[in-house]
């Protein structure tokens, strides 16, 4: 071979070594940058959830943007949830709200929103002994037994339903409605004689502390007059369907025990608007629920 051909070869060697060097760089370098920039990313999404989780930590372990949140509440939300580990924050601070973490009876609060169709009574909340709400109103003797009485807004309400009700055949009778202080003494003391106080305290409020004593509430049954048995009957099925466009809600329905403290009662109904009892209906919750979540008075 001539040198000169040598040559040639040499140089067309060397031109494609230099064409792979660029080939390859010209593939690798975008690869390897690509690599570098999604490792970053996601290297700093790492820490941005680190930093999130720190400052989680920082605020005590409780989600603080929870709609239904109390500040003054949290040494309760953080007891509470070392109890109950397994309940979500939503729950651990609608638990707390509820005060599902305080002693029925024991830890009592007084009663707001008095004299409103907000007021709240249960085994926590209670009414003073002298308190008796305004504008009392006998509900019409055709739709109640002799001297029942309601708050005016209700009665008004319970009449209307029950008028609507009897268009389709169907009777609803007001047999128990507002009660006072010193009825429900007796009346408890006369349960809790005959089952003892702890089955009393499962169906029967203790005195101050029924919602019958804020005017609101009705137990009702139909013609045959036995209100234990309202569950079977077409007026209650009615009542399920309709009561909540007159503004009264079934008021311990049978899966809220816990929230509510009473076992299931087919015959009570509480006034609260036709605004509440539509949302309570619709969201399938108790009173209870609803006042931790969207009244939250403290
Ligand atoms: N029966 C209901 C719970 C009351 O006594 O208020
Ligand atoms: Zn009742």
């Amino acid at each position: 071979m001539s040198k000169k051909k040598k040559k040639k070869i040499k140089l067309k060697k060397k031109n494609i070594i230099i064409f792979l060097i660029c080939l390859f760089l010209i593939i690798f370098i975008p690869i390897k940058t690509i690599n570098l920039i999604s490792k970053s990313i996601s290297n700093h999404k790492v820490k941005l959830k680190e930093q999130e989780q720190a400052k989680k930590k920082h605020n005590n372990g409780i989600n603080k943007n929870i709609s239904y949140y109390n500040k003054n509440y949290l040494s309760r939300y953080l007891k509470y949830k070392k109890e109950n580990k397994n309940l979500s924050d939503e729950q651990i601070i609608k638990n707390v709200n509820m005060n599902l973490d305080l002693k029925q009876y024991e830890d009592t609060i007084k009663a707001k929103n008095l004299n409103t169709e907000k007021v709240l009574v249960n085994k926590y909340y209670y009414l003073e002994e002298d308190y008796v709400p305004d504008n009392l109103e006998e509900i019409n003797k055709q739709y109640a037994l002799n001297g029942m009485k309601l708050v005016d807004v209700a009665k008004e309400a319970f009449e209307d339903m029950a008028k609507d009700a009897k268009k389709e055949d169907l009777t609803i009778v007001a047999m128990s409605s507002y009660r006072s202080y010193d009825y429900q003494v007796d009346l408890y003391n006369r349960y809790a004689k005959k089952d003892g106080t702890e089955a009393a305290d499962t169906y029967s409020g203790r005195p101050g502390h029924s919602e019958h004593q804020t005017g609101l509430a009705v137990d009702v049954y139909n013609e045959e007059k036995d209100y234990t048995n309202f569950e079977k009957t077409d007026e209650y099925e009615w009542m399920i369907k309709h009561a909540h466009e007159y503004g009264f809600i079934l008021r311990f329905p049978k899966d809220k025990e816990k929230e509510t403290g009473y076992h299931f009662e087919s015959w009570h109904y509480r006034y609260v608007g036709q605004e509440i009892a539509k949302y309570i209906k619709e969201h399938n919750i108790s009173f209870e629920e609803y006042y931790a979540t969207k009244i939250k008075d403290w």
